[in-house]
């Protein structure tokens, strides 16, 4: 099946869309990570959104891609926190495999196990994701617990316990900020694109200032319809005022 213009996912289309995953250096939980991408991976992981209210989560992410995008991300979180945590002596080096595995499968289920009769982010899909790789596959407990914790104390599944689940959380915590738009080396076409078209602050100021016009526009016209229509009258300078409130962005001019 083609998914709304990817290619058919098969083992090589599954590593140009996930290169990350060759990076689990542990063969067998390698070909399991591929093994359920191939055979479990709902259709919308790679299209939907990483928020489905549209709160919480960079813009970028907000939109077509999003999740697949925030997964990425969150796996380069984790290999580059990983880093200090094993140089402090808090995790061990070959622990990291777990955390790479789990991380690109942490939000796999995050609108549920299809068939879905929604479009919406499932609070519990922590606990969702770990009984379901639980029950489907035989992915390492370090794997399930650290799928399950990754919501930290948010949702139904458990609070990290473990330094290695505690950083796992970390890593998804801080690329869902709003303002995180952490850099993921060598992105896709299809997400290099939606990089691309995402705002600058510049871009952003014009269009609330567009948008700021746009409400003072129809504000007079809706004035001037009430004036025609010989309802009342709008002393001119009180419009005047209440334009140029909107026009700058709700700021008063002096
Ligand atoms: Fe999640
Ligand atoms: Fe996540």
């Amino acid at each position: 099946m083609i998914e709304n213009n990817l290619p058919e996912l098969d083992r090589e289309e599954l590593h140009r869309r996930l290169p990350e995953i060759r990076k689990i250096e542990d063969n067998e939980l390698r070909e399991q990570v591929i093994d359920v991408f191939l055979q479990h991976c709902p259709s919308y992981f790679w299209r939907c959104p990483a928020s489905s209210s549209g709160n919480h989560h960079p813009e970028d992410t907000r939109g077509r891609h999003g999740l697949w995008l925030h997964t990425k991300r969150a796996f380069q979180a984790f290999e580059d926190l990983a880093r200090t945590e094993i140089e402090m002596g808090r995790i061990e080096e070959d622990e990291l495999d777990y955390g790479r595995a789990a991380i690109l499968l942490h939000d796999l289920f995050k609108q549920g196990l299809p068939p879905r009769d929604d479009h919406h982010t499932r609070s519990d899909h922590d606990r969702v994701a770990a009984e379901f790789l639980g029950r489907e596959t035989e992915l390492p407990d370090e794997v399930l617990g650290l799928v399950d914790s990754h919501n930290g104390a948010w949702n139904r599944g458990k609070t990290p316990e473990t330094e290695l689940e505690r950083l796992h959380h970390r890593a998804d915590y801080i690329v869902s900020r709003e303002n995180c738009f952490y850099e993921i080396p060598d992105p896709c076409e299809e997400l290099q694109q939606v990089v691309s078209e995402r705002k600058t602050e510049e871009e952003h100021d014009i269009l609330g200032r567009i948008s700021a016009l746009n409400t003072a526009v129809e504000a007079s016209n809706l004035v001037d319809e009430f004036n025609l229509q010989g309802q009342g009258k709008v002393n001119p300078e009180q419009l005047e005022k209440v334009v140029s409130y909107a026009v700058n962005g709700g700021e008063n001019q002096k």
